[in-house]
Formats: structure tokens, C-alpha cells, sequence
């Protein structure tokens, strides 16, 4: 089983290099990172998932823990109508509506601080709501820094809840997604999405080199029962 202070040690060694505000190249973009948000230039994680997404283009997309924005703002490009963001980091948020900014997209891209949907006021439903989520598990009795939040989920309560809520905020018709790996503790996930009447059905995979060795990254979606 996937230990999860690999993912711990990882965080703090990406934290170490990005002290101050930097810049990444990614697909042919430059992107703002700030400091303590999840890098996309440190994993091919999000980039995998960037490839298995397939936006909802004229609709709504709702991106939950954003980071960077690279996906939310990869949505705008790609011609959702409306994207709203969320991250429990508030660094994240705010590096979402910079990135947001920088490609001339503010007026497409509402990026607010919230843990989950607790601060989405005033948004419409969507098409897709989407988390690339920190799907390793950890003990829910220790403390954890916000950076170590973007990798690790303590006890699994914010999958918990992403099951329970995400489909509240959906349009007629509209998809709730989750980006997992095979760091994830797949059985418990499939455990407490049944205990919250959902199923999870794979929607497309993809397995990737890693430095620990070949990950598989898996865009899920989360069906109601
Ligand atoms: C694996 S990172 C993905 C970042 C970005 N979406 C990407 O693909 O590069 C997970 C993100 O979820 C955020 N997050 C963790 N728990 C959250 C919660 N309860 N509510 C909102 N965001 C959360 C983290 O801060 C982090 O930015």
C-alpha cells in the first residue's frame, strides 16, 4: 500500500524550491506559481489529467481545488462559457485569478477561496464539476500545512464530502469528475462513495513514469445511485 509520507516528503521538497514567486512553462504557456501552491511542473499529474478531461465547451465548468488554475483556465481557453474555481488554499485561489488574468481571461474565470463549495455564493449550476483531488490518504489526528493538503486528504473527509455535495451543484444532465491515482486507497474511496449513494465508473486512464515508478492516473466519475 502507498505510504503516504512519500507524498508528505514531496510536498515539502516542492514547498523548499518555491520560496518566492516563480514562473513555470507548461504546453506552450508561461504560468505564475506562488508560493505554497501545488506545482503542476513537479508531477505529470496534472497534465495527465489535462489530457483525459474533455470540457464542457458553450457550458459551465466548476474546477474544485484549482492550484495554479491550469485546468481552470485550460477550460476557459478551450470555450467553457462560465468557470469558477475553488481552493482551500487561499494562495491557490489567488494564483487561479492571476493565471486567470495573465491570458485575458478574468471575466470567464470566478476563482474563490473555499474548502470544497462552503464559499460558492451566487454561482450556476454546471456541466462538469471537476477535482483533481488530493487522493492520498493520512491519519486524521496530525496537523498539516496547507501545501501538504494539496497532496494528502487526513481520514478522507473532504472525499467524504466532495461525494455527498458535488452534485448538488449540477446542472440538468451535468457530470461530477474526480482525478485519482493509484497512490489513492481505491477500496476505501469505493467504501465511502457507496456510503454516500454514489458509484465511481471509470471514464478514461492513463499510466505514466513516475520517480517512484509507473502511476496510474484515473479520471472517475462520480455517479449518484
Ligand atoms: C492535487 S492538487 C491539484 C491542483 C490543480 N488542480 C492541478 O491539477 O494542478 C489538489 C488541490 O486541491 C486543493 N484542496 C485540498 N483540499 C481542498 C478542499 N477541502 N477544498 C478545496 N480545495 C482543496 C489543494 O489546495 C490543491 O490545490
Amino acid at each position: 500500500m502507498y505510504d503516504y509520507t512519500q507524498s508528505l516528503r514531496r510536498s515539502d521538497a516542492s514547498r523548499d524550491k518555491v520560496r518566492q514567486r516563480t514562473e513555470i512553462d507548461l504546453r506552450g504557456r508561461r504560468w505564475t506559481l506562488l508560493p505554497d501552491v501545488f506545482s503542476p511542473a513537479d508531477t505529470k499529474s496534472s497534465l495527465a489529467h489535462l489530457d483525459l478531461l474533455k470540457f464542457p465547451v458553450d457550458g459551465t465548468f466548476l474546477e474544485v481545488g484549482s492550484g495554479t488554475g491550469l485546468i481552470a483556465v485550460s477550460a476557459a481557453l478551450a470555450g467553457c462559457r462560465a468557470v469558477w474555481a475553488t481552493d482551500l488554499n487561499p494562495a491557490a485561489a489567488e494564483n487561479t485569478a492571476l493565471n486567470a488574468a495573465r491570458f485575458g481571461l478574468a471575466d470567464k474565470v470566478t476563482s474563490v477561496h473555499s474548502d470544497l463549495f462552503d464559499a460558492l455564493h451566487d454561482a450556476p449550476a454546471f456541466d462538469v464539476v471537476y477535482w483533481h483531488s488530493n487522493n492520498v490518504w493520512a491519519p486524521p489526528d496530525l496537523d498539516y500545512s496547507v501545501h501538504q493538503r494539496a497532496y494528502v486528504d487526513p481520514g478522507y473527509e473532504a472525499h467524504r464530502r466532495y461525494f455527498r455535495e458535488a452534485p448538488d451543484h449540477l446542472a440538468p444532465g451535468g457530470q461530477v469528475l474526480i482525478a485519482l491515482s493509484s497512490r489513492a486507497r481505491r477500496a476505501e474511496l469505493e467504501e465511502l462513495a457507496a456510503t454516500e449513494s454514489r458509484r465511481l465508473v471509470t471514464v478514461d486512464s492513463t499510466t505514466v513514469q513516475e520517480p517512484e515508478g509507473p502511476v496510474v492516473y484515473e479520471l472517475m466519475e462520480v455517479v449518484t445511485l
